[in-house]
C-alpha cells in the first residue's frame, strides 16, 4: 500500500538575528558568512517558546491543509535531535493536537532525520511527519565556525494511504557512518568526578553519580562539507535509479539546506539547473530536521510546487548519516 502527501505546513521562532548582529559578537562579517554559506538570517527560539511549540504550530497548519482532524492521524513521527524531554517530545506534540488516537515517536538522526521520517510511516492510515529542531541550544556563540549556520524552526506533513498507484514515494536510499562522529557531534557526557574529587557531590560517606551535561556542537565544516558533496549525489543517483528516474525528470532539487555552496555543487554534479533548485537558507540557516519540510511549506503555498511534480530530497548530517527520497507532491 503506498501514501501520498496530503498537507504540509511550517513555523518559525519570532526572533531574528542577521550576520550584521553576528558580527558584534563574533569575528565575522556578513559579507564572509554570505558568501561562504548563502545565509543572512536565522530564527533562534527566545525564553519560553519550546521545539514542541513549533512542532504543533506548523501541524496543525498541515492538518488544516490535508482537512484531517487531529483525531485522524494514526501515527506521529516527531524528527528531531533536540526534543524538549530527554525521552523525546513526540508524545507532547501528540497531547497539544490532540491526535488522541495516534501512536508517536522521535526518530533521532539529525539533518537526516525527516527524510527518515517520510519512509517509517508505511502501515498507518494517517501519518504526521513533523521536523523540528532548535540547535542554537547547543550552538557556542563565541565560536565563529559553527554559530552562523543554525538557526531553529518546524516543518511538517500529512501522509495518507492510497490504495491507487499514484505512491508519492517513488524511491530512497539511506546511509550512515559512525566513524564520521568526530567530524560532527554534541556530546553527552558526565562529569567524571569520583568521591573525593572536587567538585564531586556527596552525601555524607555516599557518593551521588553526577549529571549529564551536553557539550555544544563541535564539527570540522570542511569535513562535512567534502562529506556532503561527495555522498548526496551518490545517494540522489541511487534513489532516482530505484524510482527508474533520471536527474532531467525532476521537477526540483529539494536539499537539507545547509550550506548554498553544497546546494550548487550537487545540483552540478546532477545536472539539474539552478531555477529547479529551492532554497530558502539566507532567511533561516540550516534549521536540522526542520529544512526540508519548511522549505517545500513554502514552495507549496507560493505555488511553486505544483501537485504531481517530482522531487528529489535529500538530508545529510551528523552521525554521520544521510539519504535520499525521491517523492512526488
Ligand atoms: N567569519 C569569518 N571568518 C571565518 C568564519 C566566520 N564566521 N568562520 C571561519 N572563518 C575563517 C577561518 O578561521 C579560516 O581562516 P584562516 O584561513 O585564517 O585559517 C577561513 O575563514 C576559512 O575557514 P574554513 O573553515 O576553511 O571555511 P570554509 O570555506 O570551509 O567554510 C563552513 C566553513 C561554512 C562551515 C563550511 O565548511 C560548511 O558549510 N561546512 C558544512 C557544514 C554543514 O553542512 N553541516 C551540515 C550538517 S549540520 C548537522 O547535521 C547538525
Amino acid at each position: 500500500k503506498g501514501s501520498k502527501l496530503i498537507g504540509c505546513g511550517s513555523a518559525t521562532p519570532k526572533l531574528s538575528i542577521s550576520n550584521e548582529y553576528l558580527s558584534k559578537f563574533v569575528d565575522t562579517s556578513d559579507e564572509w558568512i554570505s558568501v561562504r554559506t548563502g545565509i543572512r538570517n536565522r530564527k533562534i527560539l527566545s525564553d519560553g517558546e519550546t521545539v514542541t511549540d513549533l512542532a504543533v504550530k506548523s501541524s496543525k497548519k498541515a492538518l488544516e491543509m490535508a482537512n484531517l482532524k487531529a483525531e485522524e492521524i494514526d501515527l506521529v513521527l516527531l524528527c528531531t535531535s533536540t526534543p524538549d524531554d530527554l525521552f523525546g517530545s513526540a508524545a507532547q506534540v501528540q497531547r497539544e493536537l490532540g491526535c488522541n488516537r495516534a501512536l508517536a515517536f522521535d526518530i533521532t538522526a539529525a539533518c537526516s532525520g525527516f527524510v527518515l521520517g517520510l519512509v517509517t510511516g508505511g502501515g498507518f492510515e494517517n501519518v504526521l511527519v513533523v521536523g523540528a529542531d532548535a540547535l542554537s541550544r547547543y550552538v557556542d556563540w563565541t565560536d565563529r565556525g559553527t554559530c552562523i549556520l543554525f538557526g531553529d524552526g518546524a516543518g511538517a506533513v500529512i501522509l495518507q494511504a492510497t490504495s491507487d498507484e499514484q505512491d508519492c514515494l517513488l524511491g530512497f536510499d539511506f546511509h550512515s557512518d559512525g566513524n564520521g562522529q568526530r567530524h560532527l557531534h554534541a556530546l553527552v557526557r558526565s562529569t567524571d568526578k569520583k568521591p573525593g574529587d572536587e567538585g564531586a557531590v556527596s552525601n555524607g560517606d555516599v557518593f551521588l553519580p553526577s549529571r549529564a551535561s551536553v557539550s555544544c556542537i563541535q564539527m570540522n565544516g570542511k569535513e562535512v562539507f567534502r562529506f556532503a558533496v561527495r555522498c548526496v549525489p551518490e545517494t540522489i543517483q541511487t534513489a532516482l535509479e530505484e524510482a527508474g528516474l533520471h536527474g532531467p525528470d525532476l521537477d526540483w532539487l529539494l536539499l537539507h539546506q545547509a550550506n548554498q555552496r553544497i546546494l550548487d555543487a550537487v545540483a552540478e554534479r546532477l545536472q539539474i539547473p539552478p531555477e529547479r533548485v529551492i532554497s530558502n537558507l539566507s532567511n533561516y540557516g540550516n534549521t536540522s530536521a526542520a529544512s526540508i519540510p519548511l522549505a517545500l511549506d513554502e514552495a507549496v503555498r507560493c505555488g511553486k510546487v505544483k501537485p504531481g511534480d517530482v522531487l528529489a530530497t535529500a538530508g545529510f548530517g551528523a552521525g554521520l548519516t544521510w539519504g535520499s527520497a525521491i517523492v512526488r507532491w
